[in-house]
């Protein structure tokens, strides 16, 4: 079954056509990014208005590169939470109309359960149930315990900022640009660094996060040592990155032990990260688990996470 995933839930826009809930017949991707980089996050006014002038090309575009038209569709599934509420009802507003005036079904899906759905779209197969999640993007920092999809628990979260608003937010310190994220993966790279003993979030029990303490310590250290010169900028991005990055591979896999898994699913946009990919996989490895990242590009917000997840749940 083919099926049109619609998500607008942040700055993206994105349609995708993919079949059985796992081949990727198109995907397009059009974002706003640039008109938010000057204020250093996304503004909602501005992503929900470039997002109603952009779905219905965005749509029909992910059609004609699938090489097929609505009659050929089985099924819509769009974003209808979390996200920002404007940019959420351009989506399920276009969706729900497309879906009325062609009489194909629709459902709404949660975008967070879509992330987790990200590994296990093509050429990805994903683990076999149970597993622990780990999502981590710009809104959220969440560890679920997942039986199934449709039995998806909560079983740890952020008690402040998700973690990547906290690079966001460094980034914007270090005056490196938005989005956070690739800015600081990118000025960090391979290159060696003085380490500065950042704390993240040690204080928090559980599988809970807290990322607002190591932004804070961000803060005070770089006007402490303003001006900063670029190598002291490499220094506190790549400390915070392993401070983040050590936190996260730490409680997920504590999470896989104490619920007894052997398989670890990443996914949001933080989930791109190289650094993460690499301590998450080293690690792992020395507990027998084994983790699954998505493709780079299925990291991030995309369409076809949740065409995929409406299959998984409603065919
Ligand atoms: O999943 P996503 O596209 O949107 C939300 O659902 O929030 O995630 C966006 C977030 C941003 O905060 C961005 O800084 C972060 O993901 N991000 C990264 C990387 N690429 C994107 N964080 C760390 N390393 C990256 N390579
Ligand atoms: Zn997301």
């Amino acid at each position: 079954m083919l099926v049109l995933g619609i998500e607008t839930s942040c700055d993206e826009t994105s349609a995708a056509v993919v079949e059985d809930g796992k081949k990727i017949f198109s995907q397009v991707i059009a974002s706003s990014l640039k008109f938010h980089k000057k204020y250093g996050g996304v503004i909602p006014e501005i992503a929900s208005r470039m997002q109603a002038e952009f779905i219905g090309e965005v749509v029909a575009k992910a059609l004609n590169q699938a090489g097929v038209g609505l009659k050929n569709i089985g099924l819509i599934a769009v974003t209808e939470n979390p996200g920002l509420v404007s940019s959420l009802l351009v989506g399920t507003s276009f969706a729900k109309a497309l879906s009325l005036s062609s009489g194909v079904p629709l459902v709404y899906l949660d975008h967070i359960k879509a992330h987790i759905y990200s590994s296990f779209l093509w050429p990805n197969t994903g683990p076999q149930m149970p597993f622990v999640s780990l999502v981590v993007s710009g809104g959220h920092t969440c560890l679920f315990y997942v039986r199934s999809f449709s039995e998806i628990k909560l079983i740890g979260t952020t008690v402040d900022d998700a973690c990547g608003e906290a690079f966001d937010k460094v980034a914007k310190i270090l005056g490196l640009g938005y989005p956070g994220g690739t800015a600081i993966e990118r000025l960090v790279k391979e290159r060696s660094f003085k380490r500065i003993n950042f704390s993240c979030g040690k204080e928090v029990s559980g599988f809970d996060f807290s990322f607002s303490g190591i932004k804070t310590a961000v803060l005070y250290y770089a006007k402490s040592h303003r001006p900063m010169a670029r190598n002291e900028k490499i220094n506190i991005a790549a400390s915070f990155q392993e401070a983040v990055v050590n936190i996260l591979a730490e409680k997920s896999l504590a999470a896989c032990k104490k619920k007894r898994v052997k398989y670890l699913v990443v996914g949001g946009g933080v989930a791109a990260n190289r650094r993460l990919r690499e301590k998450l996989s080293e690690q792992a490895k020395m507990s027998d688990i084994r983790v699954y990242f998505p493709q780079k590009v299925l990291c991030t917000d995309n369409a076809a996470m949740v065409a995929g997840l409406g299959y998984r749940l409603y065919h």
